[in-house]
């Protein structure tokens, strides 16, 4: 097997909340073109690792690292407009702006240049915006309030947003949690497109295990801030640890 670089990678990331260690000595690596997953039961510091990638968090030991890169101590902002995107458990859309109003607010599309990036919005990043829209099918709904969206319609404008930049990776936060299976459906789809036709590389914090296995080829497992496992979905699904770390404790 060819050694690549990894596209994201975190040596040692620990992250502690006072006396808790949310995320504890964790070592992974993403390389281009991956789906990856990131499972574990609630509390288990998936969010929490995505918030420390996205340098919303100071973590407390070890280096993350994006493409080649230490970014251990960058802003976020400037990991954005390296290419890393992502999108949030607790879904982020302006309610009262309409869809489209919210996708040209989202961060400004990186193939523009510094001087148009400060003009409200080009043509060029409306022409994106519409794109993006339809490619999630929310281009009829474009004009509407998104707060007049459904939850699993909201989702997608979300990654609609995160996709704006252009970013080479996309950590999606419980991107099924709380919608229909048709939408499911729908977004499964989306991503495999993003992947396989622009090489769009993902980390998928996801409880839906079905979704896992369809999309992941590598799935790492957090439980109590450690990594418990990683894997193949179908090693995970029959690794021992695995299962007692879900069902053990009931
Ligand atoms: N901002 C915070 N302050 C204090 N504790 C937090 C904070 N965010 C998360 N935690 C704690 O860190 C642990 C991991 O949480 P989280 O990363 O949200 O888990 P997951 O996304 O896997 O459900 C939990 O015990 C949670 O209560
Ligand atoms: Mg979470």
């Amino acid at each position: 097997m060819v050694q690549q670089q990894p596209l994201l990678e975190g040596r040692n990331v620990t992250k502690y909340f006072g006396g808790l260690a949310a995320v504890h000595h964790v070592d992974f690596a993403v390389y281009p073109g991956e789906i990856v997953g990131l499972v574990g039961p609630n509390g288990s510091g998936k969010t929490t690792l995505f918030n420390c990638l996205s340098r919303i968090l100071p973590i407390n030991e070890g280096e993350i690292y994006f493409k080649g890169k230490n970014i251990t101590h960058a802003k976020p902002y400037q990991v954005a407009h390296m290419g890393l995107a992502r999108t949030f458990q607790v879904i982020r859309v302006y309610r009262k702006m309409t869809v489209l109003q919210n996708m040209l607010i989202s961060r400004q599309w990186r193939g523009e240049g510094i001087l148009k990036m400060l003009r409200p919005s080009s043509k060029a990043t409306h022409e994106r915006a519409r794109q993006l829209l339809d490619f999630l099918l929310l281009g009829h709904l474009m004009h509407e309030p998104a707060g007049h969206l459904s939850g699993g319609q909201r989702r997608l404008l979300e990654i609609g947003m995160a996709l704006m930049p252009d970013p080479d990776i996309i950590l999606l936060d419980e991107a099924t949690s709380g919608i229909n299976p048709t939408l499911i459906e729908t977004i499964k789809d989306r991503i495999r497109q993003l992947n396989r036709q622009e090489g769009k590389t993902f980390l998928l914090i996801e409880h839906n295990i079905d979704f896992i296995s369809d999309l992941c080829s590598r799935v790492y497992v957090l439980d109590f801030g450690e990594k418990l496992a990683e894997g193949t979905p179908e090693e995970i699904k029959n690794n021992p640890a695995v299962i007692e770390a879900y069902f053990g404790a009931e």
